[in-house]
């Protein structure tokens, strides 16, 4: 383990078992935190395991936990303190997208994006901030997304209305607790590689997920999509002290695939 930035903090990272979630996980451990990992899917154990197995005094406990419901997440919070002695940040990670063209898209895919993405995130904090004002301090990261508050392709309508909700909640949220010690900030990913990303390639491109993958990376300056430990280290520097000035900021990461003006103008 790196003596570091976390050591001392205590963690919760909604949808840890795959993905982001869990290199998010890794690199909190990493750097000292003792973590609970949340996760729809019981696999969230095996994740564990496996940090567990590179960081061998890793303090970590899990819970299976479903973040559209408060109940589920309040219960969370509570084995955290009960296991921990406290909860000193909240990494609101957990996300869906499922992409439709607009007009096919059903009432049930847009609430299951509204539930999950945004109603997730708010149960989290809810469930998170009373620990953090009994300590009178704490740090909130949302997974927002690059996609909705700054572009979008096609069939992410919903997807992009919910991250782009969550710049909102950030904003918000920030100025309610910024007296109370309470930063709140979110990350606008641009593309990692991640289940989530593999299942949007296989539904943009059925007969070749592959090419759809590697036409992200070609559209990004640095010409590859984030590993999940890169979006890990960003998460692990919003919740600590590091970045006791930073509340309310949206993070861009996305290897500069935001930047270019045109595809066509430039020297390469
Ligand atoms: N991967 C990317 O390129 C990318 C880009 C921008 C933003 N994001 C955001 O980052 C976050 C993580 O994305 P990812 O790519 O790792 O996704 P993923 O689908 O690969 O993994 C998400 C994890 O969250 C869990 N989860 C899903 N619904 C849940 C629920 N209701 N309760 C608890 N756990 C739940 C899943 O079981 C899974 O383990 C999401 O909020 C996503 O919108 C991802």
């Amino acid at each position: 383990m790196v003596q570091g930035k976390l050591e001392g903090k205590v963690a919760i990272i909604t949808g840890a078992a795959a993905g982001l979630g869990e290199g998010i996980a890794e690199t909190y451990v990493k750097y000292g935190a003792k973590i609970c990992m949340v996760d729809l899917d019981p696999n969230v154990d095996k994740t564990a395991e496996r940090i567990r197995g590179m960081y061998p005094d890793a303090q970590i406990i899990t819970v299976v936990a479903n973040v559209a419901d408060k109940q589920q997440m309040i219960d969370a919070a509570a084995k955290t303190k009960e296991a921990f002695g406290s909860l000193d940040v909240a990494c609101c990670n957990a996300g869906v997208c499922r992409l439709a063209p607009f007009e096919e898209m059903t009432d049930e895919t847009r609430d299951f994006h509204i539930d999950v993405n945004i109603k997730g995130v708010w149960n989290t904090c809810q469930a998170a901030i009373p620990y953090m004002l009994e300590e009178g301090k704490g740090a909130i990261v949302i997974a927002s997304s690059v996609t909705g508050d700054i572009v979008a392709d096609a069939g992410e309508a919903a997807y992009a209305m919910t991250k782009a909700a969550l710049v909102g909640l950030t904003r918000c949220l920030a100025v309610e607790y910024a007296d109370r010690h309470i930063r709140v900030n979110c990350s606008q990913l641009g593309y990692a590689r991640t289940p989530m990303v593999e299942k949007m390639a296989v539904e943009s491109n059925p007969e070749d997920p592959e090419s759809a993958i590697n036409d992200i990376a070609v559209g990004v300056p640095m010409k590859r999509l984030a590993k999940p430990t890169e979006v890990g280290e960003l998460f692990a520097f919003l919740g600590s002290d590091e970045a006791s000035y930073l509340t309310g900021s949206q993070v861009v990461i996305d290897g500069g695939s935001t930047l270019p003006e045109t595809m066509s103008i430039g020297t390469n």
